[in-house]
């Protein structure tokens, strides 16, 4: 894996590293870094900070994965999907105070939600505390996300920057950060896979998800605030996955987030035929079943990451991507929301040959963190 900033060898730096997540996607990526904390004895604790309170967007990830309990939970304040600010700012409160008790020598945050915000904030006002941002220097240039904005200012609020692949260091560099802090590790995401991929073999039976081993199913993902929020594109991607389906005559399995259960509810929509409804599921489940579809359709981050690894294609339920890897590999194809498009991306990656390399890393992005948080120079 090629390096910006130089890995020095292990000079013992005494850490206390303190993690800072709330939500599914940094459960999963932040696991393989709990291993490695774990097995090299480093001192850590977690602050867990209630963003996602969910059993089955929760829980279920600290039970397949075997995860510790983290040392602070805290309570989700509002319910409310869009309240930013009060959300963020709920976090941040708690956070500082407890960062302010424990005295962490290194904050890490991983990824691009309202709970990297609130930690790489919360954290970059505490004398002493570096900051490390896994997963940084993605941008989707749409600042309509609220993600973009979360991503943009973890990256420059952080001292140690891990750039998963060589693009998105290049982007931290563009932007004016100093090549010194940024480290192209890969993205712990491949670490999670390669942990975890036999395991699902073994625990998820087919049984479970379908009638027969080789029964053709597509899985779907969706739960992007300006996807789902706004019915007039909610509709166009449902019909545009239901076509999609009766194309290929092929069931369309979706696991459906909570915010999209909810917004489905309010606007009354009701899914294309062959689209079959399903609880979130956990991360065995799920990599089981990514695995075995024959296409993903997705608003997901990482499940386009997903795709690419596991060599399964791709159609982005999405105008941007942060991603540009992916497509680059040949794994996933951006389709928006206009049905006839989704329909006509389906088609064309479907008909391609699924060899492309993975652009995400070795599996060993974890253990290079640790490393070079290790080496890392006040
Ligand atoms: C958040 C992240 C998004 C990430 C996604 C991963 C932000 C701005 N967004 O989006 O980047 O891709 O998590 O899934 O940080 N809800 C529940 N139970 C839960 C979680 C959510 O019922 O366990 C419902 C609540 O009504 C909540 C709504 O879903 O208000 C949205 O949750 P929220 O965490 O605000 O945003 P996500 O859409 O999950
Ligand atoms: N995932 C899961 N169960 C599901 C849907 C997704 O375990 O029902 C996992 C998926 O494997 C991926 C992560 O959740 O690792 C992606 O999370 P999400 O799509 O919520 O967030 P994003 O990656 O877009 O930030």
């Amino acid at each position: 894996m090629p390096s910006i900033g130089k890995i020095e060898s292990m000079p013992n730096r005494k850490l206390k590293i303190c993690l800072i997540f709330g939500t599914r996607p940094e459960i999963i990526k932040l696991s393989p870094v709990i291993r490695a904390l774990q097995a090299r004895h480093v001192p850590y604790f977690m602050i867990h900070t209630g963003q996602h309170f969910s059993f089955e967007m929760d829980r279920v990830f600290f039970k397949d994965l075997e995860l510790p309990e983290p040392k602070y939970q805290l309570m989700r304040k509002s319910s409310s999907a869009n309240l930013h600010a009060e959300h963020t700012g709920h976090m941040m409160d708690a956070i500082e105070k407890i960062l302010l008790k424990e005295n962490p020598t290194d904050v890490l945050v991983q990824g691009d939600t309202n709970s990297v915000l609130a930690g790489a904030l919360a954290a970059s006002k505490i004398p002493g505390v570096r900051i490390g941002h896994i997963e940084a220097g993605l941008r989707s240039y749409d600042r309509q996300m609220p993600e973009e904005i979360n991503r943009i200012v973890a990256d420059h609020v952080s001292h140690t920057l891990f750039a998963p692949t060589k693009d998105s260091a290049a982007i931290l560099l563009r932007e004016g950060i100093e090549k010194k802090k940024i480290f192209v590790t890969g993205n712990t995401i491949v670490d999670a896979v390669i942990q975890n991929d036999k395991l699902a073999d073994k625990k998820v039976s087919y049984e479970k998800w379908l009638n027969s081993a080789d029964e053709p199913f597509f899985l779907m993902t969706i739960h992007r605030q300006e996807n789902v929020d706004e019915r007039l594109r909610l509709t166009a991607i449902l019909k545009g996955v239901g076509r999609v389906a009766d194309h290929f005559k092929t069931q369309v399995v979706f696991p459906i987030h909570p915010r999209t259960a909810g917004r489905l509810k309010h606007f009354g929509l009701s899914l294309p035929d062959r689209v079959r409804a399903v609880e979130p599921c956990g991360f065995l489940d799920f990599l089981w079943l990514e695995k075995r579809a024959g296409l993903l359709l997705s608003d997901s981050g990482g499940v386009q990451e997903e795709g690419c690894i596991l060599c399964v294609p791709c159609v982005t339920l999405r105008t941007s991507t942060e991603r540009p890897e992916t497509v680059e590999a040949g794994a996933n194809l951006i389709a928006g929301f206009n049905p006839d498009e989704i329909l006509r991306c389906a088609k064309s990656i479907m008909s391609r040959r699924r060899n492309w390399r993975n652009p995400f890393g070795d599996g060993r992005s974890a253990e290079r963190i640790l490393k070079i948080l290790s080496g890392a120079s006040r």
